[in-house]
């Protein structure tokens, strides 16, 4: 009796342990569980920081773009076409009262090219009525009034725009001294011109006796009333030519 008792207690100590080895069994998978859970929060703000990073660097702000300017500079140089930041093209123009100036600004913003004001030497006077009576005299005695100042290197430009106002169905005389001045053999000229209803009168064809060797592109006239919003009409005419951005 004595024996069965110490069997049958042996075995419920052998079944215990066995339960309790089970128990610590499960309690260790448990933890690799949580383990696991862990592992993937921490890795979530690693992930977070490879997003960031690709965020970086497709909007180009990387840290080695920020830290060497000077390799951006030159990538952008390379898959830039010359003529798409305007370096070759000049916006030349004269104007009294600002209409033909608000064109020229216009061609400038939208093509990225150099400007050069015609600024005459001696000013002319503000006074309306005495202006026409002046430009009748230069028209007349075939005047060149002198330029102030001149324009650096026009080797470096083969596309000009030249602006003006229509003064008494022709250019000023001051357009005719600045065609003296330089020759534009070999370039693109490309005329502009507003006016109070004569368009571009007989000026295209002026210029284009004036430089024979130059390819003269089609003109764009601007009515004075339109000249303060000129946008549309020059993207649209720089489109025309091929010349937009
Ligand atoms: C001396 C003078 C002559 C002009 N002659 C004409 C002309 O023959 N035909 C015309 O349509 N407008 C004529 N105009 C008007 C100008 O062409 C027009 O106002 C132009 O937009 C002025 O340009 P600006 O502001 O750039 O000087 C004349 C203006 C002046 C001052």
């Amino acid at each position: 009796m004595k024996k069965m008792l110490s069997v049958i207690l042996v075995g419920i100590l052998v079944f215990s342990m066995v339960g309790c080895g089970r128990n610590e069994e499960d309690s260790g998978r448990d933890g690799a569980a949580e383990n696991e859970n862990m592992a993937s929060q921490e890795m979530a703000p690693e992930n977070e920081a490879d997003d960031s990073d690709q965020q970086e660097s497709e909007s180009g702000m990387t840290e080695q773009d920020s830290t060497d300017p000077g390799s951006s500079a030159a990538d952008e140089s390379e898959t830039e076409p010359a003529e798409a930041d305007g370096s070759n093209a000049l916006v030349v123009y004269f104007s009294w009262s600002g209409n033909t100036e608000n064109v020229a600004n216009a061609i400038v913003e939208q093509t990225g090219a150099d400007v050069f004001e015609i600024v005459p030497e001696e000013a002319y006077t503000s006074d309306y009525n005495t202006l026409l009576d002046i430009a009748t005299e230069e028209k007349e005695s075939g005047a060149r009034p002198a330029i102030a100042g001149s324009i650096e290197d026009i080797a470096r430009y083969d596309i000009i725009y030249v602006g003006y106002p229509n003064w008494w169905s022709d250019m000023p005389m001051i357009l005719y001294t600045f065609f003296d001045s330089y020759d534009l053999s070999g370039k693109t000229i490309v005329p502009f011109c507003t006016s109070g209803g004569s368009g571009l009168s007989n000026t295209v064809n002026s210029i284009k006796e004036l430089e024979p060797e130059a390819d003269v592109l089609e003109g764009l006239h601007i009515g004075s009333s339109s000249s303060s919003d000129p946008e549309n009409a020059v993207s649209d005419w720089l489109g025309s030519l091929g010349l937009a951005d």
